[in-house]
């Protein structure tokens, strides 16, 4: 007889069927002569009630059936007394695939905090959470890819090791095949990390983008989903120094364009987590509710299901820099100073400051637009004003910054005077120039950091528990 999942068990089970399921004991429990098993085989968030008639089963076996052993079980599908299940499934025979030892196995059937389980990356997909987390994560995966292709976007894979800093911030990790204990030296001494990749010095990719708009300018609309690295002191809980990001690079689109593509995409993968993780969704409402349930009432975030119908809903405020700083110049909590860093035109905004607004002030998602050109990357488009640049970003509640893009400098000459200024050598850019000097076009692009929207969607407060396998300054050992 072939196994069904429990998902499917559980969905479409008719009962007086026999069936075989196979999955994780959560947790087993009951009297004398009748025993309940809590399966769980990772396909739902539910679990499959066994009733198990202690007399027909090996005492020996019932006793190695403990939380988290393996087991497949052959019986009938009876309906369910039980509040929540349509059927259960009665036991004829069990065998034990895999037993956990109870006294080693770290995840009981109890409420464990998300620090251990973090401690236990290993195990945490056994938990009611982490699997919800993970099955989400799997379906935003798909909703890009499948709204991308809905939209024509060619799928481009830009390099991991490059020499390019394509944000020009310096929080590369390098990358490097020399001999550590015998490296080439410079006259000076030191070592030649110039040698690094065989004669040229690489590093992790922090973004995919420069490659990407080359992909742009010749297949219309590329996108692309990949990991990238970032060697920055990521200690909070919205960075990580390996994220994924999804980038778009359009040819022939401009701001606005980018801005709508950007909350039309948002809105798209939110809603998909709606139609198709309802399960998973209501689980991690009810979560956040009891982790809540000690806080103020004010402090208490809203319920995430409402949340998400709430971005969907009404259109994001957008508005420049310039006005964003006149708002929050114009706060209770600048004029109290509340704020731990300071507001003036010309700073770079800190989570606080973008929290304001989305939160307190406009009580919605914001995009934020022309931000001074000292704060963004050489590639922007340059305004009229000499000051500004063509840049977005999109501001999230619980979150701050959620993607960030730009309009891009098409003009070659305005382009390389930038990089002069910024001391970005042009002679090792030339296969990014080239896109100015043969049919250079208007084009816009933007970085959605998967884990962000990870994070609004499932409702967890710390990246890490949103990434299989995080890499943080402190965790980087499988
Ligand atoms: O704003 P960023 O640095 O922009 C870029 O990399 C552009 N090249 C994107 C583009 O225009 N194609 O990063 C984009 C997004 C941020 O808005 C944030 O969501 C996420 O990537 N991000 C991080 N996520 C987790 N950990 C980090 N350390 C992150 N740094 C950026
Ligand atoms: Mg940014």
């Amino acid at each position: 007889m072939a196994r069904l999942k429990i998902k499917e068990i559980l969905k479409n089970g008719e009962t007086g069927s026999e069936v075989v399921a196979k999955g994780w004991v959560r947790t087993k429990r009951g009297s004398k002569n009748v025993n309940f098993i809590a399966l769980n085989d990772g396909s739902t968030i539910h679990n499959l009630q066994v009733v198990v008639d202690v007399a027909i089963f090996d005492e020996e076996l019932l006793h190695k059936i403990t939380t988290g052993a393996a087991i497949a079980v052959t019986g009938e599908l009876v309906e369910s007394a039980g509040s929540g299940q349509s059927v259960e499934l009665n036991a004829k025979s069990i065998d034990l695939l895999g037993a956990a030892d109870p006294d080693k196995y770290p995840i009981q059937p109890k409420k464990h905090s998300l620090e251990f389980l973090r401690e236990n990356a290993h195990l945490r997909f056994r938990t009611n959470t982490f699997s919800a987390v993970f099955r989400i994560r799997h379906a935003m995966a798909f909703a890009i890819h499948k709204y991308f292709n809905e939209k024509g976007f060619n799928y481009l894979h830009t390099p991991i090791v490059t020499a390019s800093d394509a944000e020009g911030a310096g929080q590369m990790f390098r990358v490097s095949t020399l001999d550590a204990k015998n490296p080439p030296l410079t006259e000076e001494g030191g070592v030649d990390f110039s040698q690094d990749f065989f004669g040229k010095a690489t590093n992790l990719t922090v973004s995919g983008q420069l490659e990407g708009e080359l992909g742009a300018l010749a297949l219309g609309e590329i996108y692309t989903f990949g990991p990238t690295f970032r060697a920055e002191n990521s200690n909070t809980t919205r960075h990580l120094a390996e994220f994924w990001m999804i980038e778009p690079e359009m040819a022939f689109y401009d701001l606005k364009d980018n801005m709508d593509l950007a909350e039309e995409f948002l809105k798209y993968c939110i809603q998909y987590a709606l139609d198709n993780c309802m399960d998973d969704l209501q689980f991690l409402a009810q979560r956040l509710k009891e982790e809540e349930k000690n806080k103020p009432q004010d402090q208490r975030s809203m319920d995430l299901i409402e949340k998400l119908e709430f971005v969907l809903k009404n259109d994001f405020v957008r508005l420049p820099y310039t006005e964003a700083i006149d708002v929050l110049k114009n706060s209770k909590p600048y004029k109290k100073k509340k704020f731990q860093f300071p507001v003036d035109w010309g700073v770079d905004l800190q989570s606080e400051h973008e929290r304001y607004l989305v939160e307190k002030h406009f009580k919605c998602p914001v995009i934020l637009t022309d931000y001074p050109k000292d704060i963004k990357a050489f590639y922007m488009k340059q305004n009229d004003d000499g000051k500004t640049v063509g840049a977005m970003d999109v501001l999230f509640p619980g979150i701050g910054e959620i993607i960030g893009g730009s309009q891009r400098e098409e003009d070659l000459e305005k382009l390389t005077t930038r990089m002069e200024e910024m001391d970005i050598p042009a002679e090792e850019m030339w296969w990014y120039l080239d896109t100015r000097r043969f049919g250079s076009v208007v084009h816009s692009g933007f970085g959605l950091g998967f884990e962000r929207l990870m994070l609004f969607v499932t409702g967890m407060g710390n990246i890490r528990d949103v990434i299989a396998f995080p890499r943080t300054p402190k965790n980087a050992e499988f």
